[in-house]
């Protein structure tokens, strides 16, 4: 379409040159179905019987994933209407933690219908009203069926991490690895009035390539991937007090090239002595507060370490921030940033610090906190990309833990509460008036879409299942879903198939706002691609290069 229009006889031209503008019906059809296309892409990946993607990003590196977000924050969508599906993925994944690939599968179904609405002459604002209602009503009849969980017996948190777990490559072992979840959760998690609050990055996830994920345990206490500085030094340290350091423990370079003018070999000495001794200095004022393990942010010159391990104590260097804050909170220390203040109030408490050889490598060990509310999980596994995606699910896993016990209520999966939700809004659409019934009925029959897939991913006949719990659920059975692994048409509470509530809240909120949003643009108005950066004018040549050309 062109930018211009004609004002008698002359074109008035109100863009830049080179961009590019597309309106009404075709922008429409062409961002749906650029959604639908990424909708189309994750599918596949769908519960436990979906497949696996293998990604190459354009370093060669790969990543073996099912997980929705994953593939599509790897496929580098360009597409403005496909980056809102992926946007979707990112809302899900952030509010939730778990169901983004049924987030976009539904996402996308609600947009693909919504075009056979638009077909039939129905305006995109009516559809997206009867959505919004529809959207009410899915999440009213969400409330009403589930079930309320008593946080005294971690067995529904269990069971939600399995599920949540049971389509990922970690499967085989999902019961081993929810154990450790569950654990590991309910330890940093705190009271606060009647509720429960717990932060998913207070529990530490660390991986090292060795073993296999069988041998994944669960540590009381925080584990830095790095090992003790000097071979001097001693490898445990029982009772620890630790200096947690974000200073550095080397003689600062001038960041301009200085000149030291020596005339004789006694000025050598003298100038390697006073480095000594500012070294030595720093490492007296750690000695003096009391410390028996120091873990610093920065480096520790050799001569500082001979200094610390001549006093026996055990040192680690180039800890990551975020692990400075964790063991400031573990063991109870203050993160020290200058040496000069340091004081023994300022030490933080462990039972014991060890250093252990774990495959190849040795990490360190700080355990037995004085707040007890640090634990990491470490994960192992034969290859790197095993444990990579070990603790992609093990992060879904650890979210759906912190979804219930932040708002303790479940629902049971394999498309049951969908289906149940479908055949609400299915009652309810009849209630309304001609046009918002359609968009209501739409919404309905989109939310079917996770059956469909969970079906076909199994090699089972979708119309045939999808009639059935049609009818199963008319008959008021509320939790009839798709088994997958046996393929049959199962209660899912009976069999433990268990979901946050807050996942299937999540799901149908960001999907009605992202169909609603991608059904409102009708205009879609993109700049010119900027061929070369623009240079300054004045600049050499005394031209504006590149006019007219972006
Ligand atoms: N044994 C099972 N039978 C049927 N469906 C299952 C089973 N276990 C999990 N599911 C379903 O699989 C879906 C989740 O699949 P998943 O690949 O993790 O996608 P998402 O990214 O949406 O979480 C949920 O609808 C869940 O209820
Ligand atoms: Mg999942």
């Amino acid at each position: 379409m062109s930018s211009t229009a004609q004002a008698g006889g002359v074109p008035v031209l109100i863009l830049r040159e080179g961009s590019n503008r597309s309106r009404g019906r075709e922008t429409q059809h062409a961002n749906i179905t650029a959604a639908k296309i990424v909708a189309e892409s994750v599918r596949s990946c769908l519960g436990p019987k979906g497949m696996d993607k293998m990604l190459v990003d354009s370093f060669g590196d790969v990543t073996i994933t099912s997980d929705g977000r994953t593939i599509l924050d790897e496929m580098d969508v360009q597409h403005p209407a496909a980056k809102m599906l992926v946007e979707v993925a990112k809302a899900q994944d952030n509010e939730a933690g778990d169901g983004t690939t049924s987030a976009v599968i539904i996402a996308g179904e609600l947009l693909n219908k919504a075009e056979e609405l638009i077909d039939k002459n129905i305006h995109p604002t009516i559809i997206i009203d009867g959505y919004k209602k529809a959207a009410e009503k899915a999440l009213e009849t969400l409330e009403k069926i589930a079930i309320p969980v008593d946080l005294k017996s971690p067995e529904y948190l269990k069971k939600a991490a399995i599920t949540a777990m049971a389509s990922k490559l970690v499967a085989e072992y999902k019961e081993y690895f929810a154990d450790i979840a569950v654990k590991a959760m309910l330890e940093v998690a705190e009271k606060e009035g009647n509720k429960y609050k717990v932060d998913v990055d207070d529990v530490k996830v660390e991986k090292k390539t060795g073993e296999s994920l069988s041998d994944t345990s669960l540590i009381n206490g925080i584990v830095l991937d790095k090992e003790v500085v000097h071979s001097g030094m001693p490898k445990r340290i029982e009772k620890a007090k630790i200096a947690l350091l974000d200073a550095s423990l080397e003689i600062e370079k001038p960041e301009f090239d200085a000149k030291i003018n020596i005339e004789s070999p006694d000025q050598i000495e003298a100038f390697l002595k006073q480095e000594e001794d500012m070294l030595r200095d720093m490492a007296e004022k750690i000695i003096t507060a009391g410390a028996n393990v120091v873990v610093c942010q920065k480096g520790i010159d050799d001569m500082a370490q001979h200094f610390l391990s001549k006093k026996g104590i055990l040192a680690v260097r180039r800890a990551k921030k975020s692990d400075m804050e964790k063991l400031a909170k573990a063991t109870g220390g203050k993160i020290v940033t200058k040496l000069d203040d340091i004081t023994s109030a300022d030490l933080g408490y462990a039972a014991l610090v060890e250093e252990r050889k774990i495959g190849d490598d040795k990490m360190t060990f700080i355990e037995g906190c004085k707040h007890p509310r640090a634990v990491t999980i470490l994960i192992r596994g034969g290859t790197q990309r095993m444990t990579a995606e070990a603790e992609r699910s093990l992060h879904d896993a650890l979210c759906v833990i912190r979804d219930i016990i932040e708002d303790p209520k479940v629902v049971a999966g394999g498309s049951a509460p969908e289906l149940e939700m479908s055949s609400t809004l299915k009652k309810y659409a009849e209630t309304l008036p001609g046009r918002e019934q359609l968009a209501v009925k739409t919404f309905a029959e989109a939310l079917e879409a996770v059956a469909i897939t969970l079906t076909e991913n199994a090699g089972l006949d979708p119309i045939d299942v999808l009639s059935e719990l049609r009818s199963r659920h008319e008959k008021g059975e509320t939790w009839a879903g798709i088994e997958v692994l046996e393929g049959k048409i199962q209660d899912m509470l009976k069999i433990g198939v268990i979901e946050p509530i807050t996942v299937k809240r999540q799901i149908i909120k960001s999907v009605t706002e992202a169909a609603s949003m991608i059904l409102k643009i009708d205009d879609v108005i993109a700049a010119g691609k900027m061929k070369a950066p623009p240079t300054p004018p004045g600049s050499p040549g005394g031209q504006y290069p590149g006019m007219g050309e972006y």
